[in-house]
């Protein structure tokens, strides 16, 4: 093996996954919804993957060492890796140092960029032959928006039916370049740790009512979300936009016991977000799994509705977000 180097960028969901197959193997990790996202700038994670001297895995995210359910989601994924590239014998020990590049005002998780990233390392490093749909769909074994962040711009995560996954691909909608939107950070609150996706999405599967109703109404938000993004028709895919994210969060409400991410300044943004849409500035919001607000503006209105969404009584940063570029690999001398 020889040593690699990936950089990937976090994505939002404009069109949201919420939910794994339950008919399927789970380590394949198959949504049971397709997603549209937006891959962003500035948002990135950074790994390199090198042979350990030692013959022991070590591994570190911003300098620090990890051990435990982190230090076997990243061996597991590092074995998948390695399987995929039809590589005989046992995987390689392995050093993997990780570092997030995230304005420390983002608030943002970061599984996207990292699983992104950490394939993307160890394919290389590894030396597999994979295109970028096959690593794609590695990524996406190690966290589902992950697949996303392989490729730069607007990304469709299909669903498919198959019960191997092999239809459940990633593919670029439109690059970067395609629209001129930018995506802010509306951070409003650091809190105790949420409940994480896998453990929410579960709850949400087995206890909601609303679960079914959210999965079967998905596709033709899907479809209508990627012909409004084509056409760069912010007014047809913002209400797209925030009723996936409310269906979402409405399914998640719905569990037992509840699932509920916002925080009253959450409550608060969405309303200002509303008040901008009102005053003329066309500006839709979107909230993942915790208490920040996304919104999405064409980008000669971002610095304005940045301004008027950082004047909510509790909202902590906004920042700014262009789309960002696809996952890049460079080997190691
Ligand atoms: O990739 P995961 O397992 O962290 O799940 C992401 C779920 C949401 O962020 C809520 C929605 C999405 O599509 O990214």
């Amino acid at each position: 093996m020889r040593s690699a180097r990936a950089t990937a960028c976090s994505n939002i969901a404009l069109v949201k996954y919420w939910g794994k197959r339950a008919d399927t193997d789970p380590d394949l990790n198959l949504p049971d919804v397709g997603s549209l996202s937006l891959t962003l700038a500035d948002l990135a994670t950074v790994t390199t993957v090198r042979p350990a001297v030692d013959g022991r895995d070590h591994f570190e995210l911003d300098g620090v060492p990890l051990d435990g359910r982190p230090a076997r989601r990243i061996a597991e994924h590092l074995d998948r890796v390695w399987a995929a590239a039809g590589l005989r014998g046992s995987r390689p020990a392995c050093v993997v140092e990780s570092e997030n590049h995230l304005p420390t005002a983002a608030g943002l998780a970061s599984s996207a960029s990292g699983f992104a990233a950490l394939t993307c390392a160890a394919a290389a490093a590894f030396e597999a032959d994979l295109d970028d749909a096959a690593l794609s769909a590695l990524a996406r074994r190690g966290s589902g928006s992950a697949a996303r962040s392989i490729f730069g711009g607007f990304v469709r995560l299909d669903r498919g039916v198959r019960p191997d996954g092999s239809d459940c691909v990633a593919r670029p909608v439109a690059g970067p370049d395609h629209w001129d939107v930018r995506l802010l950070v509306v951070r409003t609150t650091t809190g105790p740790k949420k409940v994480g996706s896998t453990e929410g999405m579960e709850r949400c599967r087995t206890t909601s009512p609303y679960y079914r109703a959210w999965v079967e109404t998905s596709e033709a938000d899907l479809d209508a979300a990627t012909e409004a993004v084509l056409d760069r028709d912010i007014d047809r895919l913002g209400p797209i936009m925030e009723h996936s994210c409310f269906k979402m969060h409405a399914a998640m409400m719905a569990s037992r016991p509840p699932l509920l991410y916002w925080k009253g300044t959450t409550v608060d943004a969405i309303h200002e977000v509303w008040a901008l849409r009102e005053a003329g500035c066309p500006a839709y919001l979107t909230i993942d799994a915790g208490p920040h607000v996304k919104v999405l503006v064409p980008a000669n209105r971002a610095d304005e509705a940045a301004g008027r969404l950082r004047t909510v009584p509790g909202v902590e940063a906004v920042t700014i977000h262009a789309p960002g570029p696809a996952a890049r690999v460079e080997v190691l001398p």
